[in-house]
């Protein structure tokens, strides 16, 4: 019989601590998992009896959900915390919160947070498995890896295919995750948006910055747009939305610029008609609804390669 593979590590925190073959072997066993998801019946039995924990902090539509049904699928219990009524609101620390709910006896705690490195500062406390589900600015890995996913079956091999990661790269953690992942991939990835918004030294990560989306999109394979977060156009990053939407939106003009068969993602949630348009993000090239679909997969790959090796206790 084969050895079913797992991943030895206890936590899934970041797309920069994973090796190459550790993304290779997420991948794989997400295609096998979006085979199971499209059965009739999609449910096995792997990990019955595993209780997993979602622990939000910030606000999610895809990634919660997404995570729920892959536990579903895979038989296990979970627990949705709401933390506008658990005991953070009282202040409990992250700390306290993620030890009390272990006692409870859970297998994998699932963190959102708006502090960059809350989940491995609760991975460091905890025996449960931590994933995180987008810390601060910092990573998504679980997205990252979803539109790796998606990017190979449109693509296939993504070694030298030209990405463009385009918009506020400097608050994305989405775009953390892409970056780390499509360089181990040997993907070309191109950041393309206002300087105010790209970190300096993002060149050491191994991308190129531009600011010129019309020259960069001539040879793309792929457009990544990412969410333009309103909240910071109050601090003067970018003079005006329509501003940028001319310069850095994705609209039917600029997609005729761009090779035909160009694959179009965005993480959502959508601001339609700024970073990009309901034509473009409804037409042909747009794959951001099998980019949803994906992301159950990828993260019932996860679930299943952390826990299905661990004992309950
Ligand atoms: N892409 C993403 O993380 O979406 P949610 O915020 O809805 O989870």
């Amino acid at each position: 019989m084969n050895k079913v593979k797992t991943i030895a590590k206890k936590d899934l925190l970041g797309l920069k601590d994973l090796s190459i073959s550790e993304i290779k072997l997420i991948l794989n066993t997400a295609r096998s998992m979006k085979e199971v998801a499209a059965r009739p019946i999609p449910k096995v039995p792997t990990l019955l009896a595993k209780h997993i924990i979602t622990l939000f902090y910030e606000p999610s539509t895809r990634t919660r959900t997404s995570f729920n049904m892959a536990a579903k699928i895979l038989s296990a219990n979970v627990t949705n915390v709401a933390i506008s009524s658990s005991s953070v609101s009282k202040g409990e620390n992250l700390i306290d919160t993620v030890k009390n709910l272990e006692v409870m006896g859970c297998d994998a705690i699932i963190i959102r947070h708006s502090m960059g490195g809350a989940p491995h500062l609760a991975a460091k406390n905890c025996q449960s498995s931590v994933i995180n589900a987008g810390d601060g600015f910092n990573e998504h890995p679980t997205q990252g890896l979803l539109d790796i996913f998606t990017m190979q079956e449109k693509k296939g091999d993504l070694k030298n295919k030209k990405v463009l990661i385009v918009g506020d790269i400097a608050h994305s953690r989405v775009a953390r995750s892409n970056i780390w992942g499509l360089k181990k991939l040997g993907a070309e990835v191109v950041v393309v948006g206002p300087p105010t918004m790209i970190p300096v030294g993002l060149e050491a990560m191994g991308v190129r910055v531009s600011c010129d989306f019309d020259a960069e999109i001539r040879d793309a394979d792929i457009i990544n747009m990412l969410r333009i977060q309103k909240e910071r156009q109050e601090k003067g990053l970018f003079p005006s939305i329509e501003e940028y939407a001319k310069l850095f939106g994705l609209n039917a003009e600029r997609m005729k610029k761009a090779p035909k068969d160009v694959v179009v993602m965005h993480p959502g949630p959508i601001n339609r008609g700024i970073e990009i348009t309901s034509e473009v993000a409804d037409g042909s090239n747009n794959v951001i609804l099998e980019q949803v679909t994906n992301g159950v997969a990828v993260r019932a790959a996860i679930l299943f390669l952390l826990l299905s090796g661990k004992n309950s206790d």
